[in-house]
């Protein structure tokens, strides 16, 4: 079916699910449990979802419609499912409510296995390739009063125009891409979102023109490795050539054409595909951030080779030179995994020479954990637990000094902050991030909120910074 077609289907389903409820304002409770591809597909869900006739609740025990939107990139994310999926048998016999699971865990036939056997009370399991199709799931459980599955192996096609709630009213997260090639040895993500498939970019453009009118200040662009967007199979036969867009990076100089659109942010580029006119576009765009995510995963080439990244601990230290030569005051931040199979004493150490030579503003720090169907799962040499554990906190505890000495440096520096609103830890105060995403909070009117706002850093406090408003 033509992808408008299926889309108009979905609006009729939209429609009967309302006619079902009579127009009877029921609840629905979401948990995203994943990355922010995750989060912009749950909000997908909840632009539908609401025009079905559902009102949001944050309390779970009173909702008609609970949608767990999953994620599978380590362990522990199915123990925290199923741990809520148990919670919820309750409130199922007592309300009678709607469980809806879906996203990249239920791509994993040992999982949904395990949902039909273990919580058979679940309703609807969805993929991550028939989400837009969620009307029509939920209109026939409804009806049917049947549990249902719709998941397809098969890479979903781009939908457009399905209606969107966001979560925040000033930045927004903008998909640019689905799926993903590269195949890195320890990761579920390509087989549970398929391979590389590239929004239009007059798509793109249109939505955050659309954003920009709504008054929303800044997008972040996302993809799994969004310096190969366009590169995907879909246009390298069609080609593609829009009002001179065809890659990221003028995907990137577009983006910074729009007007009333004041910070870009961009994740996750891969460092192998890490392009000289990319960096050119970052130092020349005004408005993108000088705060790259640049992924590590490891600083030993040997690991590197194993997890398949496709780069050397010395290229992406010339990368990182080279960044740092080209766009004055970059900061970078990373992810890093410690312990993939293999990793000897001395490969670790070459992940810390890294984190030290490199000075990263942020490190996002994971345990390798297994996955089933990965190669690195069937890699002979596992590192034991309590030898991944002991790395994790020597390499958290280099990290928090370097993030402590590197806080020093924002003292007495002015910083441009896009204002969020109250601090939840003290609502007195107000909140927002820097450019290169540091929390800072300061004392304020409430009439600069969503606003941009120069502040002088007077203190710093391991995750956040306090400021004082700098007055004209
Ligand atoms: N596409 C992005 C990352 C997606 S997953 C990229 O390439 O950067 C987010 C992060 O989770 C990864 O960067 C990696 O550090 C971590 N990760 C992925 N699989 C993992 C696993 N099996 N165990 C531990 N961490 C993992
Ligand atoms: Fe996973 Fe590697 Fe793809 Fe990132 S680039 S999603 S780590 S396979
Ligand atoms: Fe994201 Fe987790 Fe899926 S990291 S792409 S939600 S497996």
């Amino acid at each position: 079916m033509e992808i408008v077609q299926e889309i108009e289907k979905q609006k009729q389903y939209i429609e009967k699910v309302k006619k079902i409820h009579q127009n009877k304002k029921l609840k629905y409770y979401i948990l995203t449990m994943g990355c922010q591809l995750n989060e912009n597909d749950s909000e997908k869900l909840c632009g539908m979802i609401e025009e079905m006739g559902y009102e949001p609740t944050d309390n779970y025990q009173e909702a008609d419609l609970v949608i767990f939107n999953t994620c599978c990139v380590r362990e522990n994310a199915e123990d925290r499912l199923f741990g809520k999926l148990g919670e919820l048998k309750k409130v199922k016999e007592k309300r009678g409510t709607i469980i809806a699971i879906g996203g990249c865990m239920m791509q994993e036939k040992h999982i949904t296995d395990k949902i039909h056997e273990s919580y058979p009370y679940t309703d609807i399991i969805f993929g991550t390739h028939t989400l837009q199709n969620f009307p029509e799931d939920l209109y026939k459980t409804l009806e049917s009063k049947k549990k249902l599955q719709d998941v397809i192996d098969i890479d979903g096609e781009v939908y457009e125009g399905l209606p969107i709630k966001r979560m925040n009213n000033i930045k927004a997260s903008v998909t640019i891409m689905y799926g993903c090639n590269n195949f890195c040895t320890y990761c579920i993500v390509p087989y549970v979102r398929g391979r590389e498939r590239s929004r239009h970019p007059k798509d793109i453009l249109e939505e955050i023109q659309e954003l920009a009118k709504e008054g929303y200040k800044e997008v972040t662009l996302l993809g799994q490795n969004v310096n190969s967007y366009l590169r995907s199979e879909q246009w390298k036969e069609k080609g593609i050539d829009y009002h001179g867009i065809n890659s990221f990076a003028t995907l990137l100089r577009a983006v910074n054409e729009i007007e009333e659109i004041e910070r870009i942010r961009f994740i996750s580029p891969h460092p192998k595909d890490f392009t000289d006119d990319v960096i050119d576009a970052i130092a020349n765009c005004e408005k993108v951030c000088k705060l790259i995510h640049l992924p590590l995963q490891s600083g030993s080439s040997n690991v590197l080779k194993t997890m398949n990244r496709k780069y050397t601990k010395e290229q992406y230290l010339n990368l990182v030179d080279k960044m740092k030569a080209k766009i004055p005051n970059l900061t970078l931040s990373t992810d890093i995994i410690v312990g993939f199979a293999g990793e000897t004493e001395e490969d670790f150490e070459d992940t810390l020479d890294v984190v030290k030579k490199v000075c990263f503003e942020q490190v996002y720090m994971f345990i390798y954990s297994r996955r089933v169907g990965t190669p690195g799962d069937k890699m002979p040499n596992q590192v034991p637990e309590e030898i991944k554990h002991e790395r994790f906190d020597r390499l958290k505890q280099l990290v928090e000094s370097q993030i402590a000495e590197n806080n020093q440096k924002y003292v007495g520096t002015i910083q441009k902050i896009l204002v969020k609103g109250p601090s939840k830890n003290n609502p007195a105060l107000l909140t927002g991030r820097t450019d290169s995403n540091k929390v800072v909070v300061f004392e304020g009117n409430k009439d600069v909120i969503n606003k941009m706002v120069n502040l002088k850093i007077v203190s710093e406090h391991m995750w956040y910074l306090k400021g004082e408003e700098v007055k004209e």
